[in-house]
This record gives C-alpha cells, sequence and structure tokens, in this order.
C-alpha cells in the first residue's frame, strides 16, 4: 500500500474538474486543495494552530532550504517535519530541483546531479536525484517530489528535449532510491517546457513508470497564462483519474480556477503570504494595496464580503497604519486575510463541482475581480 491514495468521488459535467479526497497518514484532504507554502518548516507569519483555524490540511516545505538549513539530520533528529514544526496534518515537500535552478549560482548540471553554490553563504553543494529523495526521506512528509530541471522560458526545443530525458532518467533514480513506499508517497513531475510534443512524452513516460501522482513542473514561470493553460490541457488528459494531479508553484486566484477546470488537484504558491507581507491582498474585487495613502483613513475592512479574523476586527486604516509603522501585526493580519480568501476559493470550487457550475463560478469571479488579474 502507498502512503497516499485518491478517492475520486466525482467529475464534473462540463469540464474536467474532479472532486475527490486525497488520504494520508496525516488526515483527509478534500481535492481540490491550495497547499499555503513553509519554505523553512514554517509558513511565514503563521502559527501552526492559526493555520488549521484558517483550515489549511496540507502545507508544502523545501527540500533544498531545509538541507541548507538547520539541514535533514537535526529534522530527522527531532522525530521528523512533521515533529519539528509542530504540524500534525500532511505536509508535502518540494524535491529541491526547482530551487537548486532559481536560487543558487554556479549551477553545473551533469548526468549525476547538480554541483552548485549556496545562496546564503556560497559553499559548495552536489544533489543529485539519490541524495534528494534521502534528504526527503529524513524530513519525512507524507509526499515528496522526484529531482527534476525546472526549464526556463523561453527555451529551445533542443535543449528542453535532452533535458526532459534526463529528468526522466533521474525519475527512475529517484523511485528506485525511494524505499518507504508506505510512510511517503513519491509524485512524478511532468516537464517538456512549452512543447507538446515533449510534454506528452513526458507525461506518458511519467505514467508508465507508475507513481501514485504526478506534478506538473515547469509553469508559471514568465509565460503568458493561455500557453500554461495549453500545457494542462494537453498532459492533464493524459494522467490516470486515479491518482492525483498537481500544479507546482501555481496560486493566483484565477489560475486556481483555470487549473480546477481542467482537472488539476492540488495547487501551492508563496504568492499569497508573499504580497501579504508587502501590503497586497485579495479581495472579491480584485488586488488591494492596503499599504496605499489612499486607505490611510478608509474603516472598512480589506475585504467587505470576508469573513476571515482581520476583516471581522480591524480596518484598512488601523492595517495600513501598522504597515507605515513596521508593526509585525500588520503581515500576520494581510496573511490571515490572503490564505483565508485562496482556502474558501477552493471550498467554493469544490462545491461548484459539486453543483456542476463551475464555469459560473469562473464567469462570476472574472466579472467582480477582473480577467486575468492576479
Ligand atoms: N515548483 C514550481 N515549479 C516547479 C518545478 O518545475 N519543479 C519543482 N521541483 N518544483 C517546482
Ligand atoms: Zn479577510
Amino acid at each position: 500500500m502507498d502512503a497516499i491514495s485518491y478517492e475520486l468521488i466525482k467529475k464534473s459535467n462540463g469540464c474536467d474538474a474532479r472532486l475527490g479526497k486525497l488520504h494520508t497518514p496525516h488526515g483527509v484532504i478534500d481535492t481540490p486543495v491550495f497547499m499555503p507554502v513553509g519554505t523553512q518548516a514554517t509558513v511565514k507569519a503563521m502559527s501552526p494552530d492559526e493555520l488549521k483555524d484558517l483550515g489549511a490540511h496540507i502545507i508544502l516545505s523545501n527540500t533544498y532550504h531545509l538541507y541548507m538549513r538547520p539541514g535533514e539530520k537535526l529534522v530527522k533528529k527531532s522525530g521528523g517535519l512533521h515533529k519539528f514544526m509542530n504540524w500534525d496534518r500532511a505536509i508535502l515537500t518540494d524535491s529541491g530541483g526547482f530551487q537548486v535552478f532559481s536560487l543558487s549560482n554556479l549551477r553545473d548540471i551533469k548526468e549525476e546531479g547538480v554541483t552548485f553554490k549556496s545562496h546564503i553563504d556560497g559553499s559548495k553543494h552536489f544533489i543529485s536525484p539519490e541524495k534528494a529523495i534521502e534528504i526527503q526521506n529524513d524530513l519525512g512528509a507524507d509526499i515528496i517530489m522526484c529531482f527534476d530541471e525546472c526549464l526556463p522560458y523561453p527555451v529551445e526545443h533542443d535543449y528542453a528535449s535532452s533535458s526532459l530525458n534526463r529528468t526522466i532518467r533521474w525519475a527512475v533514480r529517484c523511485k528506485e532510491t525511494h524505499k518507504d513506499t508506505e510512510r511517503q508517497s513519491l509524485f512524478g513531475i511532468i516537464q517538456g517546457g512549452m512543447f507538446k510534443d515533449l510534454r506528452e512524452r513526458s507525461a506518458k513516460e511519467m505514467v508508465a513508470l507508475d507513481f501514485p501522482g504526478y506534478s506538473i513542473g515547469g509553469l508559471s514561470i514568465g509565460e503568458p497564462k493561455p500557453i500554461m493553460y495549453d500545457v494542462l490541457d494537453w498532459t492533464v488528459h493524459l494522467l490516470p483519474d486515479n491518482k492525483p494531479r498537481y500544479l507546482m508553484g501555481v496560486g493566483s486566484p484565477d489560475c486556481l480556477i483555470e487549473g480546477a477546470i481542467r482537472g488539476v488537484d492540488m495547487f501551492d504558491c508563496v504568492l499569497p503570504t508573499r504580497i501579504a507581507r508587502n501590503g497586497t491582498v485579495f479581495t472579491s474585487q480584485g488586488k488591494l494595496v492596503v499599504r496605499n495613502a489612499e486607505y490611510a483613513e478608509d474603516l472598512r475592512p480589506m475585504d467587505t464580503e470576508c469573513d476571515c479574523y482581520a476583516c471581522r476586527n480591524y480596518s484598512r486604516a488601523y492595517i495600513r497604519h501598522l504597515f507605515k509603522a513596521k508593526e509585525i501585526l500588520g503581515a500576520r493580519l494581510t496573511t490571515i486575510h490572503n490564505l483565508h480568501f485562496l482556502i474558501k476559493l477552493m471550498e467554493k470550487i469544490r462545491q461548484a463541482i459539486k453543483d456542476d457550475n463551475l464555469l459560473k463560478l469562473r464567469d462570476e469571479f472574472y466579472a467582480k475581480y477582473g480577467y486575468n488579474r492576479d
């Protein structure tokens, strides 16, 4: 038995959306789901109790960061990531593939693995597919990722093709290395740039390797949104119905809706927590920069339609004041609101799948929130 299993509850009429349950060793998760990001074993500014109150059932953390600091051995010694950070619900760790390419300096990619310099102190490191799995085994998340190369955008077909071949060979090595499949489930990652033939080949090869779930990587890296939606259209239908599909690094409200419509079950993104700390919030009418001078005397809540702790109790004027005064409560309140907004949006998406009116929800959302805005 694999650590996780996906239960398909309902397929939508009118689009490819699905309602499901993801069974994990740390609880059952209703899907489609948004996973808040806790890069350094903490969702910035939130305590685990607050995350639970917000309705989060699974969070994401990062192999690259925890390997660098404090080191996976310390996490293991502490009883694993759940215990270390006092989070007893599900955790997914990304493999480090993406961060090695986006954060570190002087990467040298070889068949064996990647040599790179730390973004913290410049020290030299080597991560191979085997090493990425060993680190994730020590961290102990419920769901772990293959080590992959996330291609830049744009990229030549030739390079994309040879990189994809290597990512597929790395996936084979990851699968061979990962032994304790009853404790942790390893997902394969689909790459291939924005090329239809490569995405199809990637999906077919990953499915042939029979992973308990499939991630779609290499998206939301600067390409226009219609291209991302094309890639989803090319790949998702090639994936088996009885396994979860995870769209990596995507979490703007419109992309969550569009992804769900195309049959994606899981999403993660730093966007809600990151923009919150800059004083920007999602609202039912679009984004609002609460830090702006125009809200200095605005006594309305950030979102007049929101019932989160921040909107029930605090005005735009107060939260703007906190940001101006550099008080940390400001960032905490905007983070609570943004996570609440996305978690509620996912609830609405699940309800709309039940009621077979997700396309109507999308139209209503765009009409109020604005088209293609994040
Ligand atoms: N996070 C966002 N995109 C990616 C990707 O392509 N690969 C990995 N491993 N993580 C990601
Ligand atoms: Zn709110």
